[in-house]
């Protein structure tokens, strides 16, 4: 959620659609509207932009020189990390770094309190990672009750949230159908381990921003969306289906979002026990997509995606990953509240 230091304080969950709207922590995607979801992917197409020349790289990179950023991932991550880490190098903002608690004091038996509250007093952002769910809210309402608060970014919480990457996956998705009327009116398979992937989750809660979007959730039978997004769907009134055949809907799917089976949350293997030939993309399913739909995937990737898919066209993945720095640099610079410097 983008918030108002005085929304945390007051409601928690108050919407924000103004662009020009002064923004804090970034928490729950459900809050994010369609004003700021465009500005967001405007903001990163022009960072982008100006990052390939020399002038603008370097404009890029005064902006921030004397903020600092944490980087507290208690929770394996590649892409979400670098592409943090990177994006705040494109601004200048120098980073710090916890990646594992064992090296940290709170072995010591420190209290998350204050190891967050010790992280605000060197920084002026910090964006975490964690196991649990609900620990970025935590350290969020930790950052309200403080007199020097700084936002907190959820760079994924438990098999709860991904929010930033809910929103590199609607750039993606932009910019793909740009040519083609945008998002609006378009049909979006999800696939895979639906109920505890972060990222589809946190995608469904943005699509309320867009007019007549479908979605085909594609899934084995105990790994289906759970009732608390399908809940927000029926509410906001966005039409879904459920499945667990992928040849049934592939061919009138614009995009196909596949995911990996989460295994590392199994009680007892369960994962194990699927047979993901099913839902799997190679040359057959490839045969059957739309000539112009597109794959993503947030990565990493297990044998749901056949690398034999990386040099068609159509598959996105590698290009949804960059974008997400281009993105994170858009979000890091509405948070510093920046973004009239690259406007
Ligand atoms: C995802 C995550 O961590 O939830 N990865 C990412 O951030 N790009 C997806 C996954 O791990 O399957």
């Amino acid at each position: 959620m983008w918030v108002t230091k005085e929304v945390v304080q007051e409601q928690g969950q108050q919407e924000q659609s103004s662009s020009n709207t002064t923004l804090f922590h970034v928490l729950d995607p459900r809050v994010f509207k369609r004003q700021l979801l465009d500005n967001l992917c405007g903001l990163a197409t022009r960072v982008r932009m100006l990052a390939k020349s020399p002038a603008g790289a370097k404009l890029l990179q005064d902006l921030a020189l004397n903020r600092r950023a944490m980087l507290y991932f208690t929770q394996p991550s590649t892409r979400t990390f670098l592409s943090f880490n990177n994006a705040c190098h494109i601004l200048g903002i120098r980073t710090s770094e916890i990646r594992d608690r064992s090296i940290s004091s709170e072995v010591k038996g420190e209290s998350f309190e204050d190891a967050i509250r010790t992280f605000s007093s060197y920084v002026d952002v910090i964006i975490m990672r964690s196991q649990e769910p609900g620990r970025a809210a935590q350290a969020a309402r930790i950052m309200d009750s403080i007199e020097r608060p700084v936002p907190i970014i959820d760079a994924g919480s438990g098999s709860e949230q991904h929010p930033t990457q809910a929103l590199l996956d609607i750039y993606t998705l932009d910019r793909s159908f740009s040519q083609r009327g945008g998002i609006d009116g378009k049909v979006i398979g999800m696939m895979g381990d639906l109920r505890r992937g972060r990222t589809v989750r946190s995608l469904c809660y943005l699509m309320r921003s867009y007019t007549n979007v479908r979605l085909i959730f594609i899934a084995p039978k105990n790994f289906s969306m759970r009732d608390d997004v399908k809940t927000h769907l029926n509410e906001q009134e966005i039409a879904f289906v459920e499945t667990d055949c992928l040849s049934e809907v592939l061919p009138e799917l614009d995009a196909l979002y596949v995911t990996r089976m989460q295994s590392e949350w199994d009680q007892e293997g369960e994962s194990n026990d699927i047979d993901l030939s099913q839902y799997t993309v190679g040359k057959k399913q490839l045969a059957m997509l739309k000539p112009n739909g597109i794959i993503m995937h947030p990565l990493p990737r297990g044998p749901e995606i056949d690398p034999i898919v990386d040099a068609d066209p159509r598959a996105m993945y590698w290009r949804q990953e960059r974008n997400g720095m281009w993105m994170r640099v858009a979000i890091l610079l509405k948070l510093l509240q920046l973004e009239e410097s690259v406007s």
